[in-house]
């Protein structure tokens, strides 16, 4: 398919939404000349297969684009996200822009933004007001807003009614169309607008500049077939799209020939990883199987969703090696009714089967978790039920949010009878249950000798270096700077609820916890 035949029936749109002058006009003008991007279309689940091109190229045209200028983007939510600013930064430095870390001297700032939590979205718009007094400094800059929150059609109104200065808004699935959309957005005194709502293809080639030389992310898979009734990630990011093994085993191993010494495979739900394959059958184990021949230290996947999480996948992992024995498992409830209503498609006792398997596969497997309270209509005894969970299971950390309603999603259509107080207040108290379970988890450490793959400079004091075991504890430790990108022996002196304090030893002395 070519880049004609690919733009058939999406949507490029440009408005221009100053030069009306009340709200009753603006109105008019988005009806006749502006079509949104529709969550109703990004639900669509079409049978058609999974498209690969391997054809993305700066047009010559554009080469020049970026010289003399700077860019800076600005990341919010996952790792995903971030992955998707290192393709931008690529594409930008194809273009010839160069780099900066201040936006008061970029000539083009984009906000990579994050739908996942109403927070996430406020933390935006609050950024979009502060750079708007840039805006009037420096007439020639380019703001734009790409990632998830374009994805959403009450966002991009919001947009075009109140954030006029914004120059450009382009959606997940138009990365690799950022040269067609700068270039647009310089030539037209317009905001441009290219949000497109379902896509089924995968961009094998496109250019990214890596955010470091130790961990890097590798995508397997794109989109979520999910789901689950809270969540916009299906309409954000399009139906679930596994990359080809062997672009991801080749991705690997120029990772690992590069001398990085982590990877952290990504996607949404990367259990699902395979099912769209039409022609093999191939998920997740067999692509950890293959991936942990690979002469690379350490691998890491997320996220997990325990639906898919299979017994073939758990046998290879307890091969070990590489592949670490730490397992993120987002569990989001321990209640069956709630899970129910989440959609989640497991029960409470399901969940705790998966994790009893892989515990004795892997006796030494650690486990972290998301969580959700306050879901609508969550009772006492539901949330009672999460916090006997968390025990159960005896996680070392977790990410735990109160629910937020996602417009679009079907749980924000749900009637709520829990009392905002009353969500706080289950947070806090799932909060002491977790930092309980860390500081205990974190406690068995002291006086052992751990890995560490040393990252660089602790954040709070340039003399101490920080670095994360096998088990992604954080571990800070005096040490000399040449051990900055390997993995030492560290022995843990001093265990905090969060970190873990050590000074690095040059032998084993002691028996390792992991
Ligand atoms: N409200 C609160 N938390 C959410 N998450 C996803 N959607 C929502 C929402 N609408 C949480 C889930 C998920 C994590 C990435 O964010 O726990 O696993
Ligand atoms: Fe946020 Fe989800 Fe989009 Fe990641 S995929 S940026 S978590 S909404």
């Amino acid at each position: 398919m070519n880049e004609k035949q690919r733009l058939e029936g999406q949507q490029v749109v440009t408005a221009n939404p100053t030069d009306k002058k009340s709200e009753k006009d603006y109105s008019k003008y988005f009806e006749t000349v502006f079509t949104p991007p529709s969550l109703k279309d990004a639900k669509k689940r079409g049978k058609e297969e999974v498209k690969y091109h391997n054809d993305f190229n700066i047009p010559e045209e554009f080469l020049g684009m970026g010289k003399g200028r700077k860019f800076y983007i600005r990341t919010y939510g996952c790792q995903m996200n971030e992955h998707d600013t290192e393709v931008m930064a690529g594409i930008f430095m194809g273009l010839g822009y160069e780099p900066t870390d201040t936006v008061d001297d970029a000539n083009v700032i984009l906000l990579n933004t994050c739908a996942i939590r109403e927070n996430a979205e406020n933390k935006v718009f609050g950024e979009l007001g502060h750079l708007k007094h840039l805006k009037k400094e420096k007439p020639d800059l380019l703001l734009g807003v790409c990632g998830c929150m374009s994805q959403e059609e009450s966002v991009v109104n919001k947009i075009l009614k109140t954030y006029t200065q914004v120059d450009m808004i382009f959606g997940t699935h138009n990365i690799h169309r950022l040269p067609n959309i700068l270039q647009e957005a310089y030539m037209s005194k317009e905001m441009v607008i290219e949000v497109w709502s379902k896509e089924g293809d995968v961009i094998e080639n496109l250019p990214k500049v890596r955010q470091g030389k130790i961990k890097a992310w590798v995508n397997i898979m794109y989109g979520c077939d999910k789901f689950c009734t809270y969540c916009i990630v299906p309409y954000t990011r399009g139906k679930e799209r596994s990359r080809r093994p062997e672009e991801i085993i080749h991705e690997v191993r120029q990772l690992a020939a590069q001398g990085y010494k982590e990877v952290t495979l990504l996607g949404q739900n990367v259990n699902a990883y395979g099912k769209d394959f039409e022609d093999i059958k191939y998920g997740l184990g067999d692509l950890m199987d293959e991936i942990r021949k690979i002469d690379i230290p350490r691998v890491r996947f997320t996220t997990s969703h325990p639906r898919d999480f299979d017994d073939y996948l758990i046998d290879v992992l307890a091969k070990g090696g590489n592949l670490l024995e730490h397992i993120h498992l987002p569990v989001q409830s321990g209640s069956t009714e709630v899970l129910k209503i989440m959609a989640r498609k497991y029960t409470r006792e399901q969940y705790l089967e998966l994790v009893r398997k892989i515990k004795a596969a892997i006796p030494n497997a650690t486990f972290t978790t998301d969580i959700i309270v306050g879901y609508p209509n969550e009772t006492e005894e539901q949330f009672q039920e999460t916090l006997s969970l968390y025990r159960e299971v005896g996680y070392e950390a977790a990410y735990t949010f109160i629910y937020s309603p996602r417009e679009g999603t079907p749980a924000a259509k749900m009637q709520d009878n829990v009392p905002m107080e009353v969500k706080k207040e289950r947070l806090q108290r799932l909060n002491a249950v977790v930092n309980e379970f860390s500081a205990e988890a974190m406690k068995k450490y002291h006086g052992q000798t751990v890995e560490v793959l040393v990252e660089g400079e602790s954040k709070n004091n340039p003399d101490v270096l920080a670095g994360y075991t096998r088990k992604n504890k954080l571990v800070n430790f005096i040490g000399p700077k040449a051990a900055i990108g390997q993995i030492v022996k560290v022995k843990i002196t001093d265990a905090k609820t969060w970190s873990l304090n050590g000074e690095m030893v040059e032998e084993l002395d002691a028996v390792e916890v992991e």
